[in-house]
């Protein structure tokens, strides 16, 4: 069911969830002070409440809503990344819900850039908790027809076109002076890094558990095998005809039936990755064949999110 701003504002003042846009997936969205309302978030999307969810706010001046400190470096992570594609995990003031932070003593917050997303964080001057609009371990929505594809037709929708960045924000943690990333995003450790000058430094032991970072995430209902090499995976689809195939690359002149091309570009894949996995993920084929991209940085989060989407349970 579409609404419109006016409408996805008064049903999360009432105490209910719509799917809204941002610029990397849509997410679901409720009132982050309402622990009904979050129940509803974890009912929907049947997610363990052992997992917490992000708190998107309308600007940097909200965070002291939600953290008991801001401190000096994330202050800097802030004016240099945001609004836009990073979360950053910051102790949590007593008074956030248990059931947004999963009883962590942390608080992830975002400040999304899409300008949906702003507006309706403004009319309501409130935190909206909202974790992507999928169900639990499957594939992100990045347009309103996969979320209700997803999620089905009673969960209200907020249309603000195709995601733009396409994939899930970067997150990091960041205890006082320190910082480390928890989960992969199209913002990678190396921009982090040139904004605040050093590099990071927190051991694994000091690390907040990220409850989110399943191995089984991202997955399309069709089994995914990726290859390093095009020939390698030509090799495969010539014994199993039944597979759809991606590639990834400079130039391809013509494609065969059931294959489809992203150009060899990081922020074009990310864009329409997602997109790509549902449209073949739709073909109902025996597997899903991936050319992988190089193993350089820019394409970190690109090969997390092909490895997670293929990650078989034996
Ligand atoms: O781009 C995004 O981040 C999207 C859009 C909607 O903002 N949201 C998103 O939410 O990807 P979700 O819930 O699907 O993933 C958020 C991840 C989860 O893995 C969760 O465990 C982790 O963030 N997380 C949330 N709060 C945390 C906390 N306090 N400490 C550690 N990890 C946290
Ligand atoms: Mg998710």
């Amino acid at each position: 069911m579409q609404v419109d701003l006016t409408q996805a504002a008064a049903i999360i003042k009432r105490g209910d969830v719509v799917a809204i846009p941002t610029e990397t997936v849509y997410g679901l969205a409720a009132d982050a002070n309402n622990e009904d309302a979050l129940k509803q978030v974890y009912a929907i999307k049947q997610r363990p409440t052992s997992n917490p969810l992000i708190v998107h706010i309308a600007n940097s001046e909200q965070v002291l809503d939600w953290a008991s400190e801001f401190s000096p470096l994330a202050q800097q992570l802030a004016k240099a990344f945001w609004p836009g594609p990073l979360t950053m995990v910051l102790p949590a003031k007593s008074e956030v819900l248990d059931i947004v932070r999963a009883g962590e003593p942390t608080v992830a917050l975002r400040v999304p850039s899409h300008p949906v997303a702003q507006q309706l964080l403004q009319i309501l001057g409130m935190g909206l908790a909202a974790p992507s609009a999928n169900k639990y371990t499957q594939l992100s929505p990045t347009t309103a027809a996969h979320v209700l594809s997803g999620l089905g037709d009673h969960v209200p929708i907020l249309d603000g076109g195709a995601c733009c960045v396409g994939i899930e924000s970067t997150i990091i943690y960041v205890a006082g002076n320190q910082w480390r990333v928890l989960r992969l995003g199209m913002i990678t450790a190396a921009e982090i890094e040139m904004v605040v000058g050093f590099g990071p430094e927190l051991s694994n032991q000091s690390l907040p558990k990220a409850p989110g970072q399943h191995v089984l995430h991202y997955s399309p209902k069709t089994p995914i095998q990726l290859f390093t090499s095009k020939n390698a995976l030509w090799d495969y689809a010539k014994t199993h005809p039944d597979c759809s195939m991606l590639l990834i690359d400079d130039e391809v002149i013509s494609l065969p039936n059931k294959t489809f091309y992203l150009p060899n570009n990081p922020a074009t894949v990310a864009e329409r990755l997602y997109d790509t996995l549902h449209q073949m993920d739709a073909l109902g084929t025996e597997a899903i064949l991936i050319e992988l991209p190089p193993k350089t940085i820019e394409w970190f989060a690109i090969h997390d999110r092909l490895s997670r989407a293929a990650y078989k349970l034996n």
